[in-house]
């Protein structure tokens, strides 16, 4: 039965244009404000190109790596959090590490020498957020610059960590697909894959309603049908435009539900197994697909929409899908023993995202 109540938030303003510099002048204006990014070149030239137009920043962090980690955050020295302080709004360009750190920096680490403070006052505080993020994503896929948390690893004690408050949503997100045009093809493809992931995982989520649902829909059609087609032509402007879109889509939908099993089990996969998060949250894609399949009418019905009325021939074509992009769904090939993999799975089910699962 079609559900008739629910509510639907996101208060991120969204700007697509093809000049992200301007729109910067226009949403950051005269403030004193950081920038965080990657340390690569293209990042570096951007650094400059940022100040050219918005002058100079008082925070600068340009040594942003791959899945933000506890030490990072704990390293930060004394006169590098003065300067975060004094930072009134935050331009966070790159993916989702930058946009995940740059939550970080706007909840408050200067006051917090230690990480877990944070994660603790986070957790406990009504308000929190004293920067505004201003989010320009370069890859196409996390979807942060739509939502309120941040993924925060601690690589010591082999945990993942989620820094979530409702001040955390950016104050925008500037997507400017120009961005994404360099971007190598595996972090193309596993960012593009972690959206799909974030699409259906807010399908068969017990959070889900008729508007996260409808742009879930959109988000996996558009997915499914783009990416294949943008790994053989990396530099169609057009492709990446429909990309961009789409994780917009699937942000907005997780947003509002947040993710399920397959997220679940991709923590210790990344963790343990080195894997990057958009291929270790979208192997198991297909397996957690044939679970849910049955499980609750709507999610059925909302299935159907993206794969048609055989559910699980669309499980099959998911497998075929992800085949194509050559992406196993063995956990061997990753190096995952199967009695490892049977108790990640287990263990999942009853994890923080896995109990989102409509079928856990
Ligand atoms: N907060 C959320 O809602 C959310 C959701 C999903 C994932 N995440 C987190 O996001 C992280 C993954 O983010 P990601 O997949 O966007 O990648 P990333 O930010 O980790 O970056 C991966 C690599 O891509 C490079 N790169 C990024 N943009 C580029 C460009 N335009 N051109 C060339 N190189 C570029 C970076 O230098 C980096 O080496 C994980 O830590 C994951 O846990 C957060
Ligand atoms: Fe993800």
């Amino acid at each position: 039965m079609a559900q008739t109540e629910f509510t639907f938030f996101n208060p991120t303003k969204l700007v697509f244009c093809p000049d992200y510099l301007e729109s910067l002048r226009c949403h950051v204006g005269a403030r004193d404000y950081g920038i965080v990014t990657y340390s690569d070149a293209f990042f570096s030239d951007a650094v400059d190109q940022i100040q050219g137009v918005l002058g100079k920043a008082v925070f600068v962090a340009t040594d942003i790596t791959p899945n933000p980690d506890f030490s990072y955050f704990n390293a930060l020295e004394g006169e590098r959090r003065r300067d975060l302080a004094k930072a009134e709004a935050l331009v966070a360009l790159g993916g989702g590490s930058v946009i995940d750190t740059a939550k970080v920096f706007a909840a408050g680490l200067e006051d917090r020498p230690d990480i877990r403070d944070l994660l603790n006052f986070a957790s406990q505080s009504q308000a929190l957020r004293s920067k505004d993020i201003i989010a320009i994503p370069t890859t196409a896929g996390t979807g942060s610059e739509v939502t309120s948390w941040a993924t925060i690893w601690d690589s010591e004690s082999g945990r993942k960590f989620s820094l979530s408050h409702p001040d955390l949503y950016p104050k925008v997100a500037v997507l400017d697909p120009s961005l994404t045009y360099k971007l190598p093809p595996r972090i193309t493809l596993a960012s593009g894959l972690d959206a799909l992931s974030h699409a259906l995982e807010s399908v068969w989520n017990i959070n889900a309603n008729p508007i996260s649902s409808n742009y879930a829909v959109r988000a996996s059609r558009i997915i499914i049908e783009t990416l294949p087609s943008l790994m053989n032509n990396p530099e169609n402007a057009r492709l990446r435009q429909m990309m961009l879109q789409a994780a917009v889509f699937s942000g907005l939908a997780f947003s509002n539900t947040k993710t399920a099993l397959a997220h679940n089990i991709s923590y210790p996969v990344s963790l343990n197994h080195n894997l990057e998060h958009g291929i270790a949250c979208s192997f198991t894609l297909p397996l957690v697909m044939r679970r849910a399949i049955g499980s609750d009418t709507v999610c059925d019905e909302t299935l159907r929409e993206i794969f048609g009325n055989d559910l699980h021939n669309g499980a099959d074509q998911l497998e075929e899908f992800l085949c194509n992009l050559e992406i196993s769904t063995d956990p061997d090939d990753y190096g995952i023993p199967a009695t490892t993999f049977k108790k990640y799975l287990n263990d999942a089910l009853t994890g923080e995202r896995g109990r989102n699962f409509i079928a856990a």
